[in-house]
Order: structure tokens, then sequence, then C-alpha cells
């Protein structure tokens, strides 16, 4: 894996000069790229990407998203509204919620998008609410167990998400006896999937549930692309996915009939590889076993390497040829942060730039005000200029909503 210096020709040294650190840097170029791939990847058959914003929901990334050509899906009411303030239509945003109170629905209803319906209670309070008047989308729990780890593997049997595909035939009577118009069908199987079989058994599962919907435009594979995190890593291999899940799809329309689109909501493999956290070193100090580099950030701005004991390479910016050592990057929170643990890195120094890769996806989405520390800013270099996307906070921004009263 390279070590960049540089994204589109500007130093990541210059934007740690121009908008200090921590700051999370998207390349926007990569990100076109990532879409254009999978573009080409499902080329044989009408698709459509509907980029998962959760995973980096900034305005700016999100309208470059939305001119390079996808829609998006988004997973709250305020990513649906998010998405319109960058500029997508509202028939471009799928809305997947779980387990959200009705007026949520309503409110997306209101606002145009289609909604994404993942319990049986749901699909009869849609009915009763809108019959036929509203489309709308199922998503089926496809009991397919993969992911990364437990916590991303969101399709098995187990999982809170979707309706189970043993329920089809209730689906089906609530469907009908409400009238209800299903232009949808959908299954997210989880996150890091290697396997390009999963989505093929996704697609089947959806494929016989769409025996049952005559109304259907879109049946929907979901993301999960997996992408590599370290060197040797394995990664999904995305025209093998686009190869097999075409051909099969293909093979369902021609055979019953049907002309529908392919939907898939990749979040990781459009925004990881092109985000990177920009962290400068506070201090360095050993105890009897391991060196700690202490960097200017923590769980509260990358939170993956704890909560899913994720490992995000790092490399040493301002050293590149120094002597190899081992470390620990630990973060400033008082929790044991460890972004990394016994890394052989050139000698980090205090204040060396230190550059945690893969951080566009799951990074700033997932980063919060933990220790009442600050977030940091987001940078977006695109053709050939970096821009400040989101202003680092301050401290006025802690205090804006919180009410001291006498005491
Ligand atoms: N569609 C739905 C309905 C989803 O729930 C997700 C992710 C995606 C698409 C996109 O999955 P992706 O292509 O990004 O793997 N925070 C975790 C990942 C959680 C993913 C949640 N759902 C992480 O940092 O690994």
């Amino acid at each position: 894996m390279q070590n960049p210096q540089q994204i589109q020709g500007v130093s990541l040294e210059s934007i740690a000069h121009e908008f200090g650190t921590p700051v999370y840097v998207y390349d926007g170029e990569k990100i076109v790229e990532q879409i254009e791939t999978l573009q080409k990847a499902f080329s044989s058959v009408p698709f459509k990407i509907k980029y998962a914003t959760k995973a980096l929901s900034n305005l700016s990334v999100l309208k470059l998203i939305k001119n390079a050509g996808a829609g998006i899906d988004a997973v709250s009411i305020e990513e649906v509204k998010l998405g319109m303030m960058a500029g997508f239509e509202a028939p471009e945003i799928m809305y997947t919620p779980s387990g959200v109170p009705f007026e949520e629905i309503r409110e997306a209803v209101d606002l145009g998008v289609i909604v994404n319906l993942d319990s049986i209670p749901l699909i009869r309070e849609f009915g009763k609410t809108y019959g036929g008047s509203v489309p709308a989308c199922i998503r089926i729990n496809p009991h397919i167990l993969a992911g990364g780890n437990h916590k991303i593997s969101v399709g098995h049997v187990e999982s809170k998400f979707g309706i189970s595909i043993d329920l089809l035939p209730e689906i089906v009577e609530a469907v009908n006896e409400y009238g209800l118009k299903i232009w949808g069908l959908h299954v997210h199987t989880g996150s890091d999937i290697y396997d390009a079989e999963v989505f093929l058994k996704g697609g089947n599962v959806l494929f016989e549930a769409a025996m049952q919907f005559p109304e259907l435009k879109f049946l929907d594979f979901g993301g999960g692309f997996k992408v590599a995190y370290k060197e040797g890593d394995p990664s999904t291999d995305v025209m093998e996915v686009g190869r097999i899940v075409t051909k099969a799809f293909e093979a369902f329309c021609r055979k019953y009939g049907r002309s529908l689109e392919l939907w898939i909501e990749p979040g990781k493999f459009l925004v990881s590889a092109a985000g990177l956290l920009l962290v400068k070193t506070a201090v360095v100090k050993s105890s009897t076993t391991i060196t700690f580099a202490g960097v200017d950030s923590g769980l509260n701005h990358l939170i993956r390497p704890m909560m899913y004991e994720a490992y995000h390479d790092i490399y040493n910016l301002s050293n590149p040829e120094g002597k190899l050592e081992k470390y620990n990057i630990v973060g400033y929170i008082c929790e044991t942060d460890t972004l990394a643990a016994h890394r052989q890195l050139p000698e980090i120094r205090p204040n060396d730039l230190l550059v945690i890769k893969n951080a566009g996806a799951y990074g700033y989405s997932m980063a919060s005000n933990y220790n009442s520390r600050l977030r940091p800013a987001e940078v977006l270099v695109w053709q050939g200029k970096a821009h400040l996307i989101r202003k680092r906070e301050e401290f006025e921004d802690l205090t804006r909503n919180q009410v001291l009263i006498e005491i």
C-alpha cells in the first residue's frame, strides 16, 4: 500500500499547515473513480447506486456523489434532509429507517422519498395510512450470516433488521390487504463482505420474494463490499460481483418477463480509502515494554479501532526514513483509546504528522464530543485544490445547546 505525501498534487503537510490538525482529508477524485468502477461492473443491466450516506455525510461530499451520477440511501430523516440540501431530488433518495416512530415515515413520504419498510406492523400502518397511493420498498432479512464481525453482520436470522424471509406469506397478505404498491425489495447482509457469492445469495432471496410482487421496479442488493485496510488484506472483487449478480439478475428478468432496475448501496467502497485522518504527535513516552505515541485525536474522532478492533494503517508523514521502532499509537481520551498497537514505524517525534488511512467511511460520521473534545475539520481535495468543507468545532459548539440554570 502506498503512503502518499500528497493528494492531487496538494501536499498533506500543507493541508495540516493551512487547516490544522486533527483534520479529515478526502480525495474527491478517488470517490468518483470508485463510482465509475461500480458503474462499469454493473453496466450490463439498468443500474443505480444508492450511496449509504451514513458512511460520510458531509454536504460537499454528497454533492460530489450526486454529480457523479449516484443517488443515496438515508437511514434517518436528517440524512434525507441533508441529501436534499446537497441537491438530490426526492426520487433519488431511498429512506431505510430501522424501527422509527411513524411520524418520521410520514415526514419522509411528505418529502417525496421512497420508504423501505422494515417490519410487518409498519407495512400495516403504511397501508392503513396510504393504501396504494404511495409506492414503497420492503426490506427482507435474508437469513444470511456474513460480514467482517458480528456487530456489522445484519442479515442473519437474529438480526433486528428487515422482515424475515420466512414471513413472506404474511408480508404478501398485509400488502394485499391494503392494496400497497410495492416498487422495490431490499436486502443488506452486512459490512466487510469479501465473498462475491454472498451478494448472489442475497439476490436469490430477492428473486424468490420478487415472484410475489408484480409491480416491482427495482431490486436493491444492499452494500457491504469489503475494502483493504492493510497490505495484503483482501478486498471484494466488485467486477466479479457485477458479473455474477448481473448474470443471475438478467436471467431472472428474462425468465419471468420482468423489467427491473438493480440497485446497490455501497458506503465503504466509495469513501473509505478516499479519506484519511491527519493527526499530530503530542507526546512520545516509553514504559518498560512499549513506546507510546500520543496524538491530538482519539476514539472521539475515529472509533473503529475501539468499537470493532478495526485495523487502520498508519504512517509517519514527517519522518518517512526514520529508524524503525515499535509503537502503540494512542489518543488523548481518558480511556484506553489505542488507535494502533505494536506497529513498526519510522521514529515518531513530538509534532510529527501521522496519517491514519481508510478513515473516509465511518470516521467523521461516528465522531463525538466525548471528553468534551471538539470535532475536527474536514477538507475535500477537489480539482487539485484543498477546500475546507467543515470548520473545526470551537468551544462554543459544546455549550451552544446547554442551559445553565440557577442552582
Ligand atoms: N445499506 C444499509 C442498509 C446499511 O445498513 C449499510 C451499512 C450500508 C448499506 C453500507 O454498508 P457498507 O458498504 O458501508 O459496508 N460502522 C461500521 C459499519 C456499519 C455499517 C452499517 N450499515 C464500520 O465502521 O465498519
